[in-house]
């Protein structure tokens, strides 16, 4: 069990990718602390994880002071916190000349402030305890863009950025800092973007966004999970600073 004893803390764990990283930290042996405006969703996994590994607690990535309760929640329950994985993301469309300037703000907010006031704290926390690992979500977005996604393009980016800086300042506190770009995966995010198209089919729009990877198919929520609990596990020792694809191949190819 590579992540034995650990405590994680996982913001936007209530679903989709972050739900399948705090079961699979779980799995290796890791207590984990569920952060999420999610509420339903967020207790019913923490009770299916059980009241000794896991915990929910509400929080809105928004607002930087539930970001700093959701840490004191984590701490005081679990002594410390080991691995931080800041994975909240939304995203709002439309063209520059179309969004507005609050749906830009919300985005950025959300997507990448959350992000640096949580590596804030946990640099913090992490100084005191001794090292830790914090991993960012991204996404192959921050790699290449879609039409009508410059917020949420100019976020993922952002992470990388952020991510790389806060590797090599806190490299010699002994806290590694990666990030995760993954392409599309099969979660309620996608799920409901697929819906949102009145005039096609989802089922046929989530085959052709899988056509768009060489793999063929969307990526699953626990092989992101499983590519997590790696970076923040003993065997990525030297790995910090970088990017992960877990894209199926989609960054590798310039014409389908
Ligand atoms: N699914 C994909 O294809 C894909 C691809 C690339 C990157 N990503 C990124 O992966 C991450 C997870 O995506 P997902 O597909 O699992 O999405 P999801 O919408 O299924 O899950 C996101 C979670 O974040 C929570 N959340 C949203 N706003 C929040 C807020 N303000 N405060 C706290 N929690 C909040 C949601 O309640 C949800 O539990 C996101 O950062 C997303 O941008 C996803």
């Amino acid at each position: 069990m590579s992540q034995n004893g650990r405590s994680v803390l996982v913001f936007g764990g209530a679903r989709g990718i972050g739900a399948a990283t705090a079961r699979a930290f779980v799995g290796e042996g890791a207590r984990v602390a569920i952060a999420d405006v999610l509420e339903e969703e967020g207790r019913a996994l923490a009770e299916e994880l059980g009241a000794d590994r896991a915990l929910f607690v509400h929080c809105d990535v928004g607002l930087p002071e539930q970001i700093d309760a959701a840490f004191n929640t984590a701490i005081e329950r679990f002594g410390t916190v080991n691995v931080v994985f800041n994975n909240v993301g939304i995203a709002r469309y439309g063209t520059v000349d179309e969004l507005s300037l609050e749906d830009w703000d919300l985005t950025l907010r959300v997507n990448l402030t959350a992000q640096f006031v949580s590596c804030k704290r946990a640099v913090r926390e992490m100084k005191q305890s001794g090292g830790g690992v914090i991993i960012n979500t991204a996404s192959i977005l921050g790699h290449a863009s879609q039409k009508t996604t410059s917020a949420y393009a100019a976020s993922k980016a952002a992470v990388m950025g952020l991510t790389r800086t806060v590797a090599i300042d806190h490299a010699a506190d002994g806290i590694r800092c990666v990030s995760i770009s993954p392409g599309t995966i099969d979660t309620p995010l996608v799920q409901i973007a697929a819906r949102t198209f009145k005039d096609r089919k989802p089922e046929d729009l989530e085959r052709e966004w899988a056509a768009h990877h060489p793999l063929n198919r969307l990526g699953k929520p626990e092989e992101v999970a499983a590519a997590v609990v790696f970076l923040a596990s003993p065997g990525a020792g030297f790995i910090t600073g970088s990017d992960m694809l877990i894209d199926g191949g989609i960054r590798s190819e310039l014409y389908a």
